[in-house]
């Protein structure tokens, strides 16, 4: 009889640390790694039981800004699509006077041997990644204010790729004076060129690659500089022609291989905080979904001591957006930025399970070859995600139509939030009406 009780007794204490640990280690993963003891909370669940309509669930869109292609004008019914909807991108006019002073910086320490075919006139030619993306344009913009090629239209510095420049003639630019050291030399824009590919994916490295050997066939030695608006397409064309020429070559997004080439001549990169990016983008869902306030770990500290401070980003309320602010990598610093991939240590800190339960994202990239999104931002986020307590399921684009990534999102109800890349700034809808059905 007293064993009979004993066996009872011990029964009874398995039977309730069951369900202490139950009740501590709720999760939400469709599709995730749930262990058969845990409790699944479904994921359209909201706190209070009910289901969450997907027109409701948190969003952000990141990296490309709705806005309008040709006018630039930002979508705000896009950005406000919930109450729960934010941009996340970097400071793209701040970045762009830094890639143009960095670029006048080093023309100015090396006047002496800059001009390799001593013809008094500094030649550069540049490649442009998407002529309706806004981070293109102002890159564009800040090469041509700061070495004096600019021409202005309705207030606004001209932006369109002029082909070829030869003879200085092209309207969309004109040649630049630059007085250095007393002297005065005339800058030129030989080329420019969006770099598009047949399939129509723009940012396209391989179409850099190859455009500049026929840059180099017209100009030679009259190309004393190569810029770029991104760090992928000026790889391309310092493997195919100017490191082993050794011209100078400029890009933008401090990836691993840029800076890294640094070392053997690459002139420079700017780096847009990836690293700060790549959390705002999932914290802000991460906030939405905790029901706290959105600056938790942003401006404020959360639970965990993540905190950003106000030097490496802003948000401006009016767009509902966040922006990274961005750092010229140079010869001179290039070392603190070896690897792209690392998070920002002071937003590095774990989330608890308890106060942050796992929850699901569905997140794409527009186009799984782009340089900077596969290689910088996605490891970034996928070292985020771990911290954040989020399941992300990543979807990677073809870069040529939305289809190919709204195809693939089935069903919506499945998740708990979205992080969204459009492959044009001006195709929301495409999403939103996915979200609204
Ligand atoms: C990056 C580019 C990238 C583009 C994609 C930009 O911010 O600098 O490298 O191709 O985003 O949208």
């Amino acid at each position: 009889m007293k064993k009979a009780l004993a066996m009872i007794l011990a029964l009874m204490m398995v039977l309730s640390l069951a369900a202490c640990n139950n009740s501590g280690t709720k999760e939400s993963t469709p599709g995730g790694e749930n262990t058969g003891t845990v409790e699944t909370q479904k994921p359209d669940d909201n706190q209070s039981g009910g289901p969450v309509a997907n027109k409701d669930k948190p969003l952000v869109w990141f990296n490309r800004q709705p806005s309008n292609s040709s006018t630039g004008e930002l979508d705000m019914d896009a950005m406000n699509f919930n109450k729960d909807t934010y941009y996340v991108g970097f400071d793209a006019n701040q970045g762009a006077e830094l890639q143009g002073q960095m670029i006048l910086d080093y023309i100015t320490a090396n006047i002496d041997k800059i001009d390799r075919n001593g013809d008094g006139v500094i030649g550069y030619v540049l490649a442009i990644g998407d002529i309706g993306h806004n981070d293109s344009i102002a890159r564009t913009r800040g090469v041509r204010k700061a070495l004096d090629t600019a021409v202005e239209d309705g207030g606004a510095i001209k932006s369109d790729p002029v082909g070829m420049n030869a003879d200085g003639s092209a309207t969309a630019v004109k040649d630049g004076k630059l007085t250095i050291g007393g002297k005065e030399y005339t800058v030129r824009e030989l080329a420019s060129q969006e770099m598009k590919n047949s399939a129509g994916a723009t940012w396209d490295a391989a179409t850099a690659g190859n455009t500049i050997t026929t840059w180099v066939s017209t100009f030679g030695d009259q190309i004393d500089i190569v810029a770029s608006n991104n760090d992928g397409m000026g790889m391309a064309m310092f493997n195919a022609w100017s490191n082993e020429n050794k011209v100078p070559t400029f890009g933008y997004d401090a990836n691993s291989d840029a800076v890294e080439a640094i070392a053997n001549g690459y002139g420079g990169t700017i780096s847009q905080h990836a690293d700060v990016q790549a959390y705002l983008t999932l914290r802000v869902l991460r906030n939405a979904l905790d029901g706290v306030d959105i600056d938790t770990g942003i401006g404020t500290p959360d639970d965990a001591g993540n905190v950003l401070s106000d030097d490496v980003y802003k948000y401006v309320a009016d767009q509902r957006s966040y922006y990274a602010l961005n750092v010229a990598v140079t010869a001179d610093n290039y070392k603190d930025f070896l690897d792209a991939t690392v998070p920002y240590a002071p937003v590095s800190n774990q989330l608890s399970q308890d106060s942050h339960p796992t929850k699901s994202v569905w997140l794409n990239i527009y186009n799984a070859a782009d340089n900077f999104l596969s290689a910088t931002y996605q490891p970034l986020l996928q070292n985020y995600d771990d911290i954040l307590n989020l399941n992300v399921e990543y979807i990677g684009g073809d870069g040529q139509t939305e289809a190919n990534i709204t195809n693939r999102l089935g069903n919506p109800s499945q998740y708990d939030a979205f992080a969204i890349n459009m492959v044009k700034t001006d195709n929301s809808a495409s999403y939103t009406s996915l979200l609204n059905s």
